[in-house]
């Protein structure tokens, strides 16, 4: 009896105290394979990190194809873009010498800037005309989709859809911030449907040979980030110091990706990405892995599928999708309304990410305590907010991460 007594009252005192990361069974990201505890930034640089990115790459996003030899066309360059506000150039980037499969990337630059600019790097879902109402903007001839039933907002690479974007894009705002923008659309790399990877870079590049590791569809578009860094990264305009990538949504998980398997982004933004992308999958609340797995097949490689039902069983979480951009500054945007990518889970990854950057001597998140709407947290590396409203990328979103950008890289206007 006494032991009975003393056992209940152990749990009764004790689990209170453990944290919430025991409970929910959450991996240490800093726990090494073999049972260890990473103790230094060596043995996480040069152990942990690789065994991490593997993990995700084996058993998730899947194996990507090493860099090509890029080349690129200078479609146009205009210093006189936006009334006078803007440089705007359009870049075409190939990514094999067979030049059927290419992307364009869209670049606004402030025009009075005196020095290269630091820029936010994110694809489109709608094609590089439907970000702004500029006439300028070439239309492409990959994925197009003129949506008959869902209306011009939802034509894909249409002149129908110029412009109808803009709300997600406020290029005059970021212009005037002192930053540069630069867009692709996601359907040049490849296009969002299950076609058994034979269009659009998987097309190019497996011909035909694909294991149930090769990358999915979000490792493609992140694939896609990263080369339109290669081209950045050469352009004299550009601060490659300073390239943020981002991304909303589906296009969030991919712009995580990219920004946690390629150090030259410095800056990873996550709008709403959810399920698969910086929502911890342990939370179990709005998109599960089996729906998420079931409607979208070709985001993932094929071995994600088979943790449907015992999440449990994944050896990582997607709070160490985020510790991998360690020491780098990320950030995790939610929406009160935006339930489907549960803000909660989004939350509590940026809490369990915090140990890496601390181990780097940086804050994280600095608290455990959901902030409330509207007031975003921006004093450590890890950013976080939770804004009104519905799933949608918005100004007020913007009005954030450069606040954050003009935090970390003391930059601004
Ligand atoms: C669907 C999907 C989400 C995704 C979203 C989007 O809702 O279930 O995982 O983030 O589409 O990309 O808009």
């Amino acid at each position: 009896m006494r032991n009975a007594i003393a056992s209940f009252l152990i749990v009764a005192l004790i689990l209170p105290f453990a944290t919430m990361a025991q409970k929910k069974n959450i991996p240490d990201p800093l726990k090494l394979a073999r049972g260890v505890r990473v103790k230094t930034v060596d043995e996480w640089e040069s152990i942990r990190r690789p065994e991490i990115r593997e993990l995700f790459s084996r058993h998730m996003y899947g194996y990507s194809p090493a860099p090509p030899e890029l080349s690129y066309r200078i479609l146009s360059h205009d210093r006189d873009a936006l009334d006078g506000k803007a440089i705007r150039k359009q870049v075409r980037v190939f990514f094999a010498p067979d030049t059927s499969v290419w992307m364009d990337i869209l670049i606004y630059l402030p025009a009075r800037k005196t020095s290269p600019v630091p820029v936010f790097l994110g694809m489109n879902f709608y094609g590089n005309q439907a970000v702004w109402n500029d006439p300028a903007i070439l239309i492409t001839p990959n994925w197009v989709d003129q949506n008959e039933v869902l209306g011009v907002e939802n034509n894909r690479a249409t002149e129908a859809s110029r412009g109808v974007r803009s709300s997600r894009w406020p290029i005059d705002r970021i212009l005037e911030r002192g930053y540069g923008v630069a867009t692709i659309y996601y359907g040049d790399v490849d296009p969002d449907f299950d076609d058994g990877f034979m269009n659009g870079v998987h097309g190019l590049f497996d011909k035909g040979n694909r294991t149930e590791s090769s990358w999915g569809s979000i490792a493609a578009w992140a694939w896609g980030l990263q080369r339109a860094l290669d081209y950045l990264v050469t352009d004299s305009d550009v601060d490659a110091s300073k390239v943020a990538v981002l991304g909303h949504s589906r296009l969030g998980k991919a712009a995580l990706w990219a920004g946690a398997t390629d150090e030259r982004f410095a800056m990873v933004i996550s709008n709403e990405s959810g399920e698969g992308g910086a929502a911890l999958t342990r939370n179990e609340k709005g998109e599960s892995l089996e729906q998420i797995t079931t409607t979208f097949p070709h985001w993932f490689c094929s071995v994600y599928k088979s943790f449907a039902g015992r999440v449990n069983d994944l050896p990582f979480d997607q709070h160490m999708l985020l510790a991998l951009v360690a020491p780098r500054p990320v950030y995790v945007a939610s929406a009160v309304e935006d339930l489907w990518a549960d803000p909660e889970g989004e939350f509590l990854s940026a809490v369990y990410a915090e140990p890496v950057y601390k181990l780097y001597g940086h804050k994280g998140l600095g608290t455990r305590k959901m902030p409330d709407v509207g007031k975003p947290l921006h004093e450590g590396r890890i950013g976080y907010h939770l804004r009104e409203g519905k799933h949608d990328l918005t100004a007020y979103d913007w009005e954030q991460f450069m606040n954050f950008a003009d935090k970390h890289w003391r930059t601004g206007k």
